[in-house]
């Protein structure tokens, strides 16, 4: 096993060290970053021959028995939004296509290893003005790695939780890009008519980040449209979903477990 130093690139990043000048530095540009884009990047936090190695652990388990999602939806994820008539543009529906394992496919890795370090969890509740953050009580959903193939995406969507944390493992030869949408809803707006017209390519402006492996990615995706391009090319991009609560012990359903990951336990 290695140690977390051997893992994480804590020279850069000084994770472990919060309350140091660099500690505190780190935190103020997360901060500041967070609220002029909505989002900020640890680039590298892995360090290449960690990353490899992670990679190899979780390929075996996505070649061993990844669930394969394939989903139509919207960009709200849900079937029905009131108000809305079942027919409006802003419904359209895309394609979502993927392969994922979960947390107690890839146990005693090192992306959980990262996962439940603990400074992990209070580096990131600094950034986002949280008191504390845990990690899940949950063996499905408390981890996700997500594996998507040639010509295989993220449709736009907008997140049910307030923060996503990711961290890129492969990136495809070319496409998977993370791109995103600013201000095209608030929570008071819900703007329709600017997500339909967002939606039908009228009016497509967007952002793009291009993230390299081994980078740390946090996004506030509530309000912020958002997608991973179509894959382009034999690699797949690998990526892996960090899930954070305030509170401690939170677990999904049953239902929403069957609904996600295909089982229950
Ligand atoms: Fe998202």
């Amino acid at each position: 096993m290695l140690d977390i130093e051997q893992i994480l690139d804590l020279e850069s990043y000084p994770l472990n060290d919060l309350k140091s000048d660099a500690g505190k530095a780190l935190v103020e540009r997360c901060r500041a970053d967070v609220e002029a884009t909505g989002l900020f990047n640890l680039d590298g936090l892995v360090r290449l021959d960690a990353l490899e190695r992670c990679v190899t652990e979780v390929k075996a388990a996505l070649d061993r028995e990844a669930y394969t999602h394939q989903q139509w939806h919207n960009i709200y994820f849900k079937t029905k939004i009131d108000g809305l008539e079942d027919d409006h543009p802003a419904l359209k529906q895309a394609l979502t296509s993927n392969r994922k394992v979960c947390a107690d496919q890839v146990p005693d890795s090192i992306l959980m290893q990262i996962y439940e370090w603990p400074p992990l969890a209070d580096f990131l509740a600094a950034v986002m003005a949280k008191p504390q953050l845990h990690t899940m009580d949950d063996h499905l959903a408390s981890v996700n790695v997500m594996q998507y193939g040639d010509g295989e995406a993220l449709n736009w969507h907008f997140d049910r939780s307030e923060f996503t944390t990711t961290l890129l493992l492969q990136a495809p030869e070319k496409g998977g890009e993370f791109e995103y949408r600013l201000g095209l809803r608030t929570d008071d707006d819900p703007n329709y008519d600017g997500i339909a017209k967002f939606l039908s390519g009228e009016d497509g402006a967007f952002e793009r980040v291009a993230l390299s492996p081994g980078t740390l990615n946090v996004f506030k995706g509530t309000n912020t449209a958002h997608r991973v391009s179509p894959v382009v090319g034999n690699r797949e991009r690998i990526i892996a979903v960090l899930c954070y609560y305030e509170n401690p012990g939170v677990r999904f359903s049953d239902e929403d477990r069957i609904r996600f990951y295909g089982r229950a336990a």
